[in-house]
């Protein structure tokens, strides 16, 4: 007997590369990278330059990896990052900043994770006899733990004008940049021409099996390219990964309004249930975040109590669940979890 399909929420990362993108990866024109031949990836850096506004670009297995690097080449050992307090580069990548930086995070707690000048400018360090100083902004656009959030074009903007006016680099963790630039109507190489560097997730919403980009000036990202390798990320024939990441830079990115009018669907569900205080207006892309507090159950609990009724999706914390919309779950799907949801919320209140 065939089992019951699983609705999986739990995140974006679970798609599957489409048809078309395994049949490119099947006839994918393929050289050894490392010696900067590999014709296809060659096509998807200068295709992911040009998308971002930069001069060029690196494929990285992760972005994990893209987000380290992005914080190396703007770095130096000991000095500090600025951040926003839940965002990934701080609690989700292992230190990586501390670890191949040697940085330390100034976390700073932005309402709906959408930091601002002013709360950047206090936080700011100036170097001294005592205490190292600030070299470095990162930004998360979307925000992926406040739910999806997209940063308003002007705060960038401001951003990027006040910290290269003090000598500070700004670099975006722009995982699900094209989301943002779905939701807000503003082209990914607008939201990032003022940054120093961009790093977005070709697998995620965009369905590729692996693989993220970091666009830069062509002089940092040749020194990206060392780092890379320093990482053990020198990789060969990897035209079979760009094969699939053409396509999802050139056509997933275009669909990307079909998760986010799925996303708007569980969260207006999910604020029609009794007990739960949700305001579906805050849900901007993919991501939806809501409180089970009154129910008096743990995450764990409610994961398990969904999963039993087929439906996949994680906690955050202990009192915060995630629903994550993306191109493997329909609006049939999501119709189907509200239900499943609604009942596991009768069941522990
Ligand atoms: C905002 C954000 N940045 C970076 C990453 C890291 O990507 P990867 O899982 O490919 O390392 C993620 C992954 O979920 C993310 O959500």
């Amino acid at each position: 007997m065939a089992e019951a399909k699983l609705i999986d929420l739990r995140s974006d990362t679970v798609t599957r590369p489409t048809p078309q993108m395994r049949a490119a990866m099947a006839s994918a024109e393929v050289g050894d990278d490392v010696y900067g031949e590999d014709p296809s990836l060659n096509r998807l850096e200068q295709r992911a330059a040009e998308a971002m506004g930069k001069e060029a670009a690196l494929f990285v297995p992760t972005g994990t990896m893209g987000n380290t690097i992005g914080i190396k080449i703007h770095t130096g050992h000991g000095d500090e990052v600025l951040c926003e307090a839940h965002s990934h580069v701080l609690d989700w990548e292992h230190s990586m900043m501390a670890w191949f930086a040697g940085c330390v995070a100034r976390a700073v707690a932005a309402p709906g994770g959408i930091l601002t000048w002013p709360a950047i400018a206090g936080a700011l360090r100036q170097g001294g006899p005592n205490n190292a100083h600030t070299s470095l902004i990162t930004l998360e656009d979307t925000h992926n733990m406040a739910g999806g959030t997209v940063y308003p074009q002007a705060a960038i903007d401001e951003i990027c004008e006040e910290a290269h006016r003090r000598g500070l680099k700004v670099h975006i963790d722009g995982a699900r940049i094209f989301n943002a630039a779905t939701a807000s109507g503003v082209p990914a190489s607008r939201i990032a021409r003022d940054a120093d560097s961009v790093m977005f997730c070709l697998s995620k919403g965009l369905c590729a099996p692996v693989g993220s980009m970091l666009a830069g000036t062509g002089e940092a990202i040749a020194r990206a390219r060392i780092h890379r390798k320093r990482l053990g990320g020198g990789m060969r024939q990897a035209g079979v990964l760009a094969a699939a990441g053409l396509i999802a830079l050139e056509q997933m990115t275009l669909r990307l309004a079909e998760d986010h009018a799925n996303a708007k669907l569980l969260a207006e569900g999910v604020a029609r249930l009794p007990c739960i205080d949700f305001d579906p207006s805050h849900v901007q892309t993919n991501i939806v975040i809501f409180d089970t507090l009154p129910l008096s159950v743990t995450t764990g609990q409610f994961s398990d109590a969904l999963k039993d009724r087929g439906i996949l999706a994680n906690g955050v914390d202990h009192r915060r669940m995630r629903l994550v919309t993306h191109h493997d779950v329909t609006r049939a799907d999501c119709e189907a979890a509200v239900e499943v949801i609604g009942e596991s919320v009768s069941a522990f209140a």
